[in-house]
Order: C-alpha cells, then sequence, then structure tokens
C-alpha cells in the first residue's frame, strides 16, 4: 500500500519570499491526508502574518508539536490554541520550564513567553500530551521524544542555562522531533535541533525502524560550531544518503554555505513561504 502524500510549508523563518514577515524563528504546517500539524509557531507576529498570507488556516491544526520551549518556537502558542477548537498539543514537560541564554555577560531568558504558558495551563487536560518518550501522532507519523546524546561532537549548540546566573547547564532536553514515513524513507522535521541534527536523525531512524532518510528540514543550530563539528555532521550526513536536506533558521548563513559546498544539490537552503511536498 502506497502512503498518502505529504506537504510541508514553511510558515516562519529567518529568511523569506517576498511579501512575507522574517523572524528569528520557525514554524511547519504538516498536511497529510487526515491530519495538519503546525510544528512550532515562532514568537507570533511572524505566524499571524504569513499564515494566512500562505492560505494557511490555522484554526484547521489538529495537533501542535513543540520542538521545544524556546520563546522563538512557542510565542504563538495563544493564536492556535484560542482559535482552534480542536486542536491536540504535543511537547515535553520541560518545554515549560525556564530556560536561559548567557552571552557576553548578559542573562536573558528564553523560555516560553507567559501567554503562552498561560493558554497551555487553560487547554482541557484531555487536549495536553506530555511527549516524555516516543509516541506515535498516527500509523506513519511519530514524535521522538527526548533524543540520546550519543556523537561525541554534537552540543546543545549555545550558551544555554536552566538557571538565570549559569550555574546549571541546559542540555535542552525537551528538544523532540517528529518523523513521518513516506515510500521513499523519512522526512524528518526539527526545530533547532539542540540535540544535535545527526543525533536526531538517528534516533527517528531507530525509532521507526526504517534507515533511509529521504528529507530533513529544520533549523540545524550550527550558528556557532566549530569547523571540526562543521566536517563530522557533513561526513555522517553525507553517509546516510539523504536527498535533501533543508536547513532553516538557525542554521547560520555561513554553515548552510559549507553544507551546500560540500553536499551540493542536496542542500536547499529554507525560507518563509516555501512548500515541499514528499
Ligand atoms: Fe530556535
Ligand atoms: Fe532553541
Amino acid at each position: 500500500m502506497s502512503s498518502p502524500s505529504v506537504e510541508i510549508t514553511v510558515l516562519v523563518d529567518n529568511n523569506i519570499r517576498p511579501g512575507l514577515m522574517a523572524e528569528h524563528g520557525f514554524s511547519l504546517w504538516i498536511e497529510t491526508d487526515d491530519q495538519r500539524i503546525l510544528f512550532d509557531t515562532g514568537q507570533g507576529a511572524a505566524l499571524a502574518f504569513n499564515a494566512p498570507a500562505l492560505g494557511v488556516d490555522l484554526s484547521r491544526t489538529d495537533a501542535l508539536v513543540l520542538s521545544h520551549g524556546h520563546y522563538d518556537h512557542t510565542g504563538g502558542i495563544p493564536l492556535v490554541v484560542n482559535g482552534a477548537g480542536k486542536v491536540h498539543v504535543y511537547c515535553h514537560s520541560g518545554a515549560v520550564t525556564p530556560h536561559y541564554a548567557i552571552r557576553n555577560g548578559t542573562s536573558a531568558s528564553i523560555g516560553m513567553p507567559r501567554a503562552s504558558m498561560s493558554a497551555i495551563d487553560h487547554l482541557p487536560s484531555p487536549r495536553l500530551h506530555w511527549v516524555q518518550q516516543p509516541l506515535m501522532l498516527t500509523e506513519r507519523i511519530g514524535i521522538t521524544g527526548p533524543i540520546p546524546r550519543k556523537t561525541s561532537y554534537e552540543d546543545s549548540g549555545g550558551p544555554f542555562f536552566l538557571d538565570p546566573e549559569g550555574h546549571r547547564a541546559d542540555p535542552v532536553e525537551d528538544d523532540l522531533a517528529i518523523w513521518i514515513q513516506t515510500d521513499l524513507g523519512l522526512v524528518v522535521c526539527v526545530g533547532c535541533a539542540h540535540a544535535g541534527v545527526v543525533n536526531t536523525l538517528n534516533h527517528a531512524r531507530h525509532l521507526s525502524g526504517e534507515p533511509k532518510v529521504r528529507a530533513v528540514i529544520g533549523g540545524f543550530h550550527l550558528n556557532a560550531a566549530s569547523r571540526q563539528r562543521l566536517d563530522q555532521t557533513i561526513a555522517d550526513l553525507d553517509a546516510m544518503d539523504i536527498e535533501t536536506i533543508i536547513p532553516c533558521h538557525c542554521t547560520g548563513d555561513e554553515a548552510v554555505g559549507i553544507l551546500g559546498d560540500a553536499l551540493g544539490r542536496r542542500v536547499s537552503a529554507g525560507s518563509a513561504g516555501e512548500a515541499y511536498r514528499f
């Protein structure tokens, strides 16, 4: 039996097609024959502008899946939860705990905004799903749950902490991804890939039992990666023989260039307004 097609539209990204709103954030609209999934929500403003501009009616969302709790993925939650009467929300419980980044000696709260937290708080409990382990949304769409950190060279990608003073490093254990089984292999959607994009793909392959990765789309968080990490990431992505690699959001322009130089036409940078059919 062949799988129905999947269409993925980038709703929010740091880069845009003309006429859309750019934002440091990320959101994907994933449409299959029977499910409409919103994966992340950006900070909010770009989602509110871009979704109608792209013909996406957020009130039709069946499932809102949050890749992790950072503000640039969760700010638009009220737009979706308060508008869609039936939406189910899926995230790790760590997504609603405090997260900080400390840069140049300055600590900033980068966790879920208060209004988003409140929208989640007000969800009827049958519609709120804490994803502490792998979960199947449908027969062929899975949420990874927490992703084991196995590679020697990947880390969370930034100066992330659980406390504003920076005493406790934040491994972003709430980080999760979606995988979709298609006839030609997996399509994997990542938010910031704080677990590492290679760790994420390997876990999706393990969970699904499908070794072939057809496509990966999302933020790879390589904007501060060392050349060594980039080279090892490229070697592992190359070995997986992925057809389409779509770096978005926090991958970083320089890293996208290096990935493209090494992996050629398999790499195609994403931006809000791009749509892909698998
Ligand atoms: Fe992000
Ligand atoms: Fe993040």
